[in-house]
């Protein structure tokens, strides 16, 4: 049985990835404004991903026999400088979000909770991957400078995304 203090944290962070879905899928709508339609692809990707995360956290709460509440979601920032600005935003974000992946895996930790804990090292693991996937474009756009055929070829780059594929609760 997940406690409450738990309960409290799992339900915030369902928010949190729910925020996140929102926070890119406005920066994937950024990105069509621009016709930088590769972006656009990788950040509507990356929203797909973020509402599964959101799902993983309520399915093991479902299945731990614990009370969803959801919360309002917070609207997300709707325009950037440039794309080089959008992606350090999202950088930053997931710096954000592994932070709080941290610190929910050490409170289960800290009060014993040996089944959430264990799931939430799954969030700890996917957040090396997710900073590191937007560290290298970061850092390419860097190199590429900010505009013309650095852009076009990297756009071109990330409308090769992937869809993601579904992560169970108990994954
Ligand atoms: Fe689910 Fe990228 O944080």
């Amino acid at each position: 049985m997940v406690n409450e203090k738990i309960q409290k944290a799992l339900n915030d962070q369902i928010q949190a990835e729910l925020h996140s879905s929102y926070l890119y899928l406005s920066m994937c709508a950024y990105f069509e404004s621009l016709s930088l339609e590769g972006c656009g692809h990788w950040m509507k990707i990356q929203a797909q991903e973020e509402l599964m995360h959101g799902l993983k956290i309520y399915d093991y709460m479902i299945l731990s026999g614990s009370r969803v509440l959801l919360q309002p979601v917070e609207g997300p920032a709707t325009t950037w400088d440039t794309p080089l600005a959008a992606f350090e935003a999202a950088l930053k974000h997931e710096q954000y979000m592994t932070k709080r992946c941290n610190e929910l895996a050490s409170l289960a930790i800290a009060e014993k909770d040996h089944a959430t804990n264990n799931m939430m090292q799954w969030f700890v693991t996917e957040q090396v991957e997710e900073e590191a996937n937007v560290e290298s474009i970061v850092s390419k756009l860097k190199l590429m400078g900010k505009d013309g055929p650095g852009l076009y070829m990297m756009d071109r780059e990330l409308a090769s995304r992937a869809a993601p594929t579904v992560a169970p609760a108990a994954e």
